[in-house]
Formats: structure tokens, C-alpha cells, sequence
């Protein structure tokens, strides 16, 4: 999909997209220019600084660009809202909530806002229930973020962003804390609510294995000034299987692709450096 074919209005589209932090040397983000089609799952990798969460923060309303556009559903992004959920590199639970309150949590404060009859009551209740189950959290349901570890938390944080159904979802290394294999059962796990709830996924990852099983097309991004290097279209069937990590063309892009982050990254392994390390500590 390139920006000539989207016949749809696009669910985010950036148009010349920049950023410059103030006082930042090189610019975080220039020319930017992605359009993402409603329902579509785009992941970001890149070398580190390249600007990932700063596209994705910019799109979450969190961080103004300062060049170009950047709208969603057509109209210019203004700040966060409804229909956009982040999930962050750094899980953010509220320390005073339990669990399964601080999934709960984005409900509450909708209850505030518009009037709820019981059976939506029992469908977030149910939802809530769900996603408990989902995560693997059943047993710490009524256990504090401070009881639980890393990768609980993160779990927890995923629950509550999907809590809310979004149909925009923006997650910045969501499983980077997880182990391997809670890792795989996520992926599934993301990918089956992306199927069911038809929603847009933007996903930065720096593991490419994950960004090629996940997205529809991967983005690769290199640093100093941030900008979008190549959009990779990804050549497998939009329902995913494990074993597909083992295909032939998804071995040579996920090679192919680590090639380019490190010609981009500008950070090569200096053998000679690690030769006079070890000879210092002789
Ligand atoms: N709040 C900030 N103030 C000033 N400069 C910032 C700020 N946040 C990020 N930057 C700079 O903007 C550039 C892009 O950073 P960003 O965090 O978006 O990169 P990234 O691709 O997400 O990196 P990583 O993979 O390490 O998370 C970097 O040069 C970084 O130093
Ligand atoms: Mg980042």
C-alpha cells in the first residue's frame, strides 16, 4: 500500500512531517510522509534516536510537530483523545489501584462523562473480565502494581489500553520487558483483538522478527535527522502463524532489513577496540 493507492481516508496521515526539540541539534523527525489505512497494523523499527516514540507521541497528541500535517480520521491532531490509546515503553499503572481496577479504570472516568445504563455496566464488566483472562492475570487480580513483576505490569498496562476498544491503538515497545514466550502468546494475542476489533495499530518495536510477524508493512526509520528510510510491504498472509518465522521470504527481509538498520544506525561492532579491551584487562 503506498500513499498513490489508499483509496480510503486514511486512518493517520502525515504529510512533511517535522519536529525539532528545542535545543535538539538535528531535527527528531523531517519529512515524514506515511499514510496509515483504517484497520491497518504498521510497525516502526529503527536504530535507536531515530525518532519512533517521537512519530508515535506526535500522533498520541503527547508532542507537537512543528512542520507539516498530521491528521487523524481527516482532521488535524490537537491533543489526545478518545480515539487513540498509547500503551508506553514504560508501563504506567496507577500504584493505588488493584489490577483489575486500574484496567476498569478508563471506564470510570467515561462514567463521569456520558450516562451508562447497567447493561453497559455489565459489558465493560465482562470486557474487564476477558481481558483479565486473556493476559494471563486471573491470579493477580486483586493484587498492587508494587506486588507484581515488570512484565505483569506491562500486561496489565496492555489490558487497560484495550479496555476502552480504540479504534486507534499506539504502543511503543509494549513487549520489551516480556520474556520469550509470554512474548509469543502476545503476539497472538494482539493480533486476534487487531482481527476482531478492526482496529489501526501503529507498533514500535527495535526486534524485527516481531515487527515482521506483526505488521502489514514494516517502517524502517534511521537517525540523525529522524526520517523514514524504506516502507517494507510485508509479503505473508494477513492471518499469521509461528511458523511462518521460518518461511524463506521472511528470513531474507528480516535480513534484509537488519542490514540496512546497521548501515543506518551509524554503530559498528570495532573489533580492534574489543582486541585492545581484553588486552588492557590482560
Ligand atoms: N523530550 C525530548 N527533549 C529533547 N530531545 C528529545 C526528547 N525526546 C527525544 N529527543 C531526541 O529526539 C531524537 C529521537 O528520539 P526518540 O525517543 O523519538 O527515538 P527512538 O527512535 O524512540 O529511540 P529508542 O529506540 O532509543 O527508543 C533523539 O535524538 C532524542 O535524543
Ligand atoms: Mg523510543
Amino acid at each position: 500500500m503506498t500513499l498513490a493507492t489508499l483509496d480510503v481516508m486514511p486512518s493517520l496521515c502525515c504529510r512533511a512531517l517535522g519536529k525539532t526539540y528545542p535545543g535538539g541539534k538535528q531535527p527528531a523527525l523531517v519529512d515524514v510522509n506515511l499514510d496509515i489505512a483504517p484497520n491497518e497494523f504498521v510497525t516502526l523499527v529503527g536504530a535507536s534516536g531515530c525518532g519512533k516514540s517521537t512519530l508515535l507521541r506526535c500522533m498520541a497528541g503527547l508532542e507537537r510537530h512543528d512542520q507539516g500535517e498530521l491528521r487523524v480520521c481527516g482532521q488535524p491532531i490537537a491533543g489526545p483523545g478518545p480515539d487513540r490509546a498509547m500503551v508506553f515503553q514504560h508501563y504506567s499503572l496507577y500504584p493505588w489501584l488493584t489490577v483489575i481496577e486500574n484496567i476498569r479504570f478508563v471506564r470510570r472516568l467515561s462514567a463521569h462523562t456520558r450516562d451508562r445504563s447497567s447493561s453497559d455496566v455489565e459489558a465493560a464488566s465482562g470486557r474487564a473480565d476477558a481481558l483479565l483472562r486473556l493476559m494471563g492475570l486471573d491470579a493477580v487480580r486483586d493484587a498492587y502494581p508494587n506486588q507484581l513483576s515488570g512484565g505483569m505490569q506491562q500486561r496489565v498496562a496492555i489490558a487497560r489500553a484495550l479496555m476502552s476498544a480504540p479504534p486507534i491503538l499506539l504502543m511503543d515497545e509494549p513487549f520489551g520487558a516480556l520474556d520469550a514466550q509470554t512474548r509469543e502468546v502476545m503476539h497472538d494475542l494482539i493480533a486476534h483483538v487487531h482481527r476482531q476489533e478492526r482496529s489501526t495499530i501503529v507498533f514500535v518495536t527495535h526486534d524485527v522478527e516481531e515487527a515482521l510477524y506483526l505488521g502489514h508493512r514494516v517502517v524502517l526509520m534511521a537517525p540523525r535527522p529522524g526520517r523514514i528510510d524504506t516502507i517494507y510491504p510485508v509479503p505473508l498472509p494477513a492471518r499469521r502463524n509461528q511458523d511462518m518465522k521460518l518461511a524463506p521470504e521472511f528470513l531474507a527481509l528480516k535480513r534484509e532489513i537488519l542490514e540496512r538498520i546497521r548501515d543506518t544506525s551509524g554503530m559498528k561492532t570495532d573489533l580492534e577496540l574489543l582486541e585492545k579491551l581484553s588486552q588492557a584487562a590482560a
